[in-house]
C-alpha cells in the first residue's frame, strides 16, 4: 500500500504530480491555512507532511501526531516547526536550503536598491501624474556603489548578499554569531565586527539571520538610534526579527533614512505607522518568489518525503541525529 501524504496548501503542481506517482495525497490544495485543530485532524491515517512556514507545528501538535515519519517544510526558515519535538518524537523534518539563496538574495538587494533611489516613491509619483519638470534634486536617494554594506548573518544568503556588494564596489562588514572561515572572508573582502560598529559604519544593514530566541528584535530602538541618519534597513529574514514599531519610529522621526522589509510580526499585518510613510518599501513576504524557485522548493519539499517514505536520506535534513539513530537500529 501507498504512504499517505497531506499537502497543507497550495504548492507548484509538478510537485504534487511527482507525490502522486509515489503516494496517496490528501492536498488541501488552497492558501487558507489549518488551525492547530484542523492539522491534527487532517494529519490522521498520514505518513508525510507537506508543511508551510504559516503551518505551526508547535511541541503540542507534534506530541499528538501519531504516524507521521517525515514532516517536510517548504522554507528554508523553520522557525514554524518544534524540531527538537519532533526529533523526541521519531518525525524527520526537512526545509529547502540552497534552491531559494540566489533569489533571495536578489531581493534583500532589489529592496535596498529602491529604498535607497526611491524607485517605488518616484513610479507613485509619475502614476500620479505630479511629473511636471525636471529638478536637480528630483526624488534624490542614497548612493549605493562604494559605499558600506553591514551584515547580519553570514550563511548563504548573507553571503550571496555579499557577492552582489562586492559588484557593487561597497565595503562589507558583517556580523554573526560565529566568525565566517578565513578563506571566505579573504574571498568576499568581509570585515568581522561587533554589532554596535556595523550599525555605526554601515549606510545599508541587511539581515540574514534565522529567527532564535537570540535574534529575536535584533534590531529595536537602542540599535536604530546607533544607525547612520543616511542608514537603510532591508529585512527579508524574519519579521520579529525587528522590533516594528521601533523601525516605524525611527522612520518617521529620521533617525535612518529608509527601509525594505519583505517580513513582518504578526503576517500578514503590518504596522499601521509603516503603511503611512513613504520611505519604507514594504512587500508581502515575497523574497524567493520566482517562478523557478517556488517550484524547486515545492519539489525539493516532495522528493524529501518520497525519500524518507521510501527509507531513503531526506536532501535536506534538519535532524541528521534521528535519521542516525533510526538507521543505527535498522541495522541492529
Ligand atoms: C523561507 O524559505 O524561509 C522564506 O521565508 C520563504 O521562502
Amino acid at each position: 500500500m501507498k504512504p499517505a501524504v497531506l499537502v497543507t496548501k497550495r504548492i507548484y503542481p509538478e510537485a504534487v504530480e511527482y507525490l502522486k506517482e509515489h503516494c496517496t495525497v490528501d492536498d488541501v490544495g488552497n492558501d487558507d491555512g489549518l488551525t492547530p485543530e484542523e492539522l491534527r485532524a487532517r494529519v490522521r491515517g498520514k505518513q508525510g507532511v507537506v508543511a508551510q512556514l504559516t503551518d505551526r507545528f508547535s511541541a503540542e501538535v507534534i506530541d499528538s501526531l501519531e504516524g507521521v515519519k517525515v514532516i517536510a517544510n517548504v522554507a528554508v526558515g523553520f522557525d514554524n516547526l518544534d524540531v527538537p519535538a519532533a526529533t523526541r518524537k521519531g518525525i524527520l523534518v526537512t526545509n529547502t536550503p540552497d534552491v531559494l539563496t540566489e533569489t533571495t538574495a536578489d531581493f534583500a538587494f532589489a529592496l535596498l536598491l529602491a529604498a535607497a533611489r526611491r524607485v517605488v516613491e518616484a513610479h507613485a509619483f509619475v502614476h500620479a501624474g505630479q511629473w511636471r519638470k525636471w529638478a536637480i534634486d528630483l526624488l534624490v536617494g542614497q548612493d549605493v556603489h562604494h559605499r558600506t554594506l553591514g551584515l547580519f548573518g553570514m550563511g548563504r544568503i548573507g553571503q550571496a548578499v555579499a557577492r552582489r556588494g562586492r559588484g557593487f564596489s561597497m565595503r562589507i562588514l558583517y556580523h554573526d554569531a560565529v566568525r565566517a572561515p578565513e578563506a571566505l572572508e579573504d574571498e568576499l573582502q568581509l570585515q568581522f565586527v561587533p554589532a554596535e560598529q556595523l550599525l555605526r559604519e554601515s549606510d545599508f544593514v541587511s539581515l540574514h539571520v534565522p529567527l532564535l530566541e537570540s535574534t529575536r528584535k535584533l534590531i529595536g530602538e537602542p540599535q536604530l538610534v546607533l544607525m547612520k541618519k543616511t542608514a537603510i534597513l532591508v529585512n527579508t529574514a524574519r519579521g520579529p526579527v525587528v522590533d516594528e514599531a521601533a523601525v516605524a519610529k525611527a522612520l518617521s522621526e529620521g533617525w535612518i533614512a529608509g527601509a525594505g522589509l519583505d517580513v513582518f510580526e504578526r503576517e500578514p499585518q503590518v504596522n499601521p505607522e509603516l503603511l503611512k510613510l513613504t520611505n519604507v518599501v514594504l512587500a508581502p513576504h515575497i523574497a524567493s518568489a520566482s517562478v523557478d524557485t517556488r517550484r524547486e522548493m515545492s519539489m525539493l519539499a516532495a522528493r524529501n518525503v518520497v525519500a524518507a517514505l521510501e527509507g531513503r536520506r531526506p536532501f535536506t535534513l534538519l535532524n541528521p541525529e534521528l535519521w542516525d539513530s533510526l538507521s543505527r537500529r535498522k541495522g541492529a
